[in-house]
């Protein structure tokens, strides 16, 4: 006898009250309120240009204060980018303030999380992006160790310099931060025609990191931590790649679903998201933005 099929509908299901359910305070808040970041100040370590300073834009977009950190004396205006940075929180009535630092020194980064939270009072410190990073192109059997060593230093440990400054910060304050630590699509695969091993080694330990800290500071703190890992994005970093090997242009463009490489731009609405109230529920988390291209093979 052929099996019964049995119809699961809303009827069949039982009555009375659901499980109790309890969605993040403010979830149920319009959704414009939802990706808001007034009212709130972005710490974004490498924010003097590229990404680090399109994604300050973004922030002061949605409403935000920004301050933006870097090893550069000053943060890149040669198309105005600071300048327009300026005018946008002007109209917000919040700041974008510009600070040196070097993302290694945990000293000096105390420092400037509490400098950053003076300058920009009243609105609260509750988003971090760790953006600051370099890269380096070099065949693996021929690594220089210092070269290898000085890419740990830089986009591991000076990541856990800034995460680790986020969580002091936020937890002596009571304050429930989102943390964004900006890896790479190079974190879980290897890119074909680069020869970046210390790099993507980095970029494993970035995403290792966030999982790691996420589960001890989320049930202590509250504090939530993602990582949002880009694909290839026109900027310096990779200007200078394709300087000194312009064929791997077209291996790139094999893997872009969409037919071209990436924007800083393309990564605001993926960075506002997790700063925001809208990701409220995710932590520990990547979110692989990447125009399709670990998608196929
Ligand atoms: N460009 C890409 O295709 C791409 C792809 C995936 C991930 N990423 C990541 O995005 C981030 C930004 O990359 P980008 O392309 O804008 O590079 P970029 O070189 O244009 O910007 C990086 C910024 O970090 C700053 N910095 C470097 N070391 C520092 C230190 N010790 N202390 C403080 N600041 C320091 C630099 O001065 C620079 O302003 C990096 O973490 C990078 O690994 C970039």
């Amino acid at each position: 006898m052929a099996p019964v099929a049995t119809i699961v509908s809303d009827t069949t299901l039982p009555s009375g009250p659901l499980p109790e359910r309890r969605a993040a305070p403010g979830a149920h808040a319009p959704v414009p309120a939802l990706f808001s970041l007034a009212g709130t100040v972005t710490f974004i370590t490498g924010g003097g240009r590229g990404l680090g300073q399109a994604l300050a834009k973004g922030v002061v977009q949605a409403g935000g204060s920004v301050a933006c950190i870097d090893l550069l004396p000053q943060p890149t205006n040669d198309n105005g980018e600071w300048d327009q940075i300026q005018k946008l929180v002007a109209l917000n009535g919040g700041t974008a303030s510009y600070h040196v630092c070097d993302i290694t020194n945990e000293e000096k980064m105390a420092q400037t999380f509490e400098e950053v939270e003076r300058l920009a009072a009243p609105a609260v410190l509750r988003g971090v992006i760790a953006c600051a990073g370099v890269q380096q192109m070099i065949p693996a059997i021929d690594y220089p160790m210092d070269g290898f060593r000085r890419i740990m230093e830089i986009n591991v440990a000076g990541a856990f310099v800034t995460a680790k400054a986020s969580a002091n910060f936020w937890a002596k304050r009571d304050i429930k931060g989102s943390l964004v630590m900006i890896a790479s699509m190079s974190g879980s695969i290897a890119n074909r025609s680069l020869t970046c091993t210390a790099y993507n080694t980095s970029k494993a330990a970035v995403h290792q990191m966030c999982r790691s800290v996420a589960q001890e500071w989320g049930p202590a703190h509250g504090i939530r931590v993602n990582t949002l890992s880009p694909g290839y994005i026109r900027t310096a970093m990779t200007d200078q790649l394709l300087a000194e090997k312009p064929e791997v242009e077209e291996t790139w463009m094999r893997g872009a679903l969409l037919n071209r490489l990436g924007a800083p731009e393309d990564f605001v609405g993926p960075a506002v998201f997790l700063l925001s109230d809208a990701s409220a529920f995710m932590t520990g988390a990547d979110l692989r933005v990447d125009g399709g291209h670990c998608a196929s093979a």
